[in-house]
């Protein structure tokens, strides 16, 4: 029995290294999937790696008419829209708070925090007509502090403020609103964050990340799409307002 045959889903960072695995789990799941990110060439060849349950559009989640436009978008190709998988994130750079670029903290927080409001604010009226509903990707960056990365911490704990919020006022039309927390996942951003902390030496940052977790070792993008499937399928159907870590155990002390 597949869990989410006949559901249509918006995955946005959707040629990303998360968004992609979880629109690979989707599709397998029986979902037809509208990746969103922003570079044509990355998801054209995503939607050829995936299939023809796949489409794409080209779109920047922190503006809000193109964020309109992915919607409106699912809804013209499939008819309908089910879920909303609110992916699409930046790690932004490695820097004590003193020395944080404010240019670059106003970015992370554009594509974050208002870039998921957006896609909140306009998926929500499609979600109603389906009772469906959005798994946003936060991070254990969003549970708890690390040093030297001020925007990203930040910008995922907000993500809990408005996954909340969301899970309150969706909980009126039948909408359900989770976010996951993962721990560093085997990835691009991952890469670029382990060079940030240890420049020239982002294999001894990688080992001591992992060391970190009770488990020894990151999450592959597989094992973070397997727990969206979870979250957007009928399996989760009493499940709103909840911040599942998966995360090895990361945040259990
Ligand atoms: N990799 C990790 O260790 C880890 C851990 C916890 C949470 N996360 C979160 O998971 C999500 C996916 O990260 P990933 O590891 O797959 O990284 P990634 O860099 O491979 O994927 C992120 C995707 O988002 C897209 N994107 C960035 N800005 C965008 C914008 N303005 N509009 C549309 N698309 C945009 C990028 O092009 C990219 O394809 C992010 O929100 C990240 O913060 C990652």
């Amino acid at each position: 029995m597949k869990e989410l045959s006949n559901k249509v889903a918006i995955i946005t960072g959707g040629s990303g290294g998360i968004g992609l695995a979880t629109a690979k789990r989707f599709v397998e799941e029986g979902a037809q999937v509208l990746l969103v990110d922003l570079e044509k060439a990355a998801l054209e060849q995503a939607v050829a790696d995936i299939g023809p349950q796949a489409s794409f559009l080209v779109a920047d989640v922190t503006d809000p008419a193109q964020s309109e436009a992915y919607v409106a978008a699912a809804v013209e190709v499939y008819g309908r829209l089910d879920i909303l998988v609110a992916n699409a994130g930046i790690e932004g750079v490695v820097q004590p708070l003193t020395d944080y670029p404010i240019a670059m903290f106003d970015k992370v927080l554009a594509v974050n925090v208002r870039g998921i409001f957006l896609g909140l604010k306009y998926a929500f009226p499609e979600l109603k007509k389906t009772k469906g509903n959005v798994v946003i990707m936060s991070s254990v960056a969003g549970l708890g502090g690390t040093p030297d990365v001020s925007a990203y911490v930040t910008s995922k704990h907000a993500l809990v403020g408005l996954m909340r919020t969301a899970a309150l006022e969706g909980a009126r039309d039948g909408i359900r609103v989770n976010s996951i927390h993962p721990s560093p996942v085997e990835t691009r951003m991952m890469r670029s964050l382990e060079e940030g902390f240890a420049p020239g030496a982002g294999g001894e940052a990688k080992k001591g990340f992992a060391t970190a977790i009770p488990l020894q070792r990151y999450a592959e993008p597989d094992e973070i799409a397997d727990a969206v499937v979870y979250l957007a399928s009928d399996k989760a159907r009493f499940v709103t307002g909840v911040r599942l870590p998966v995360d090895g155990g990361m945040t259990a002390d």
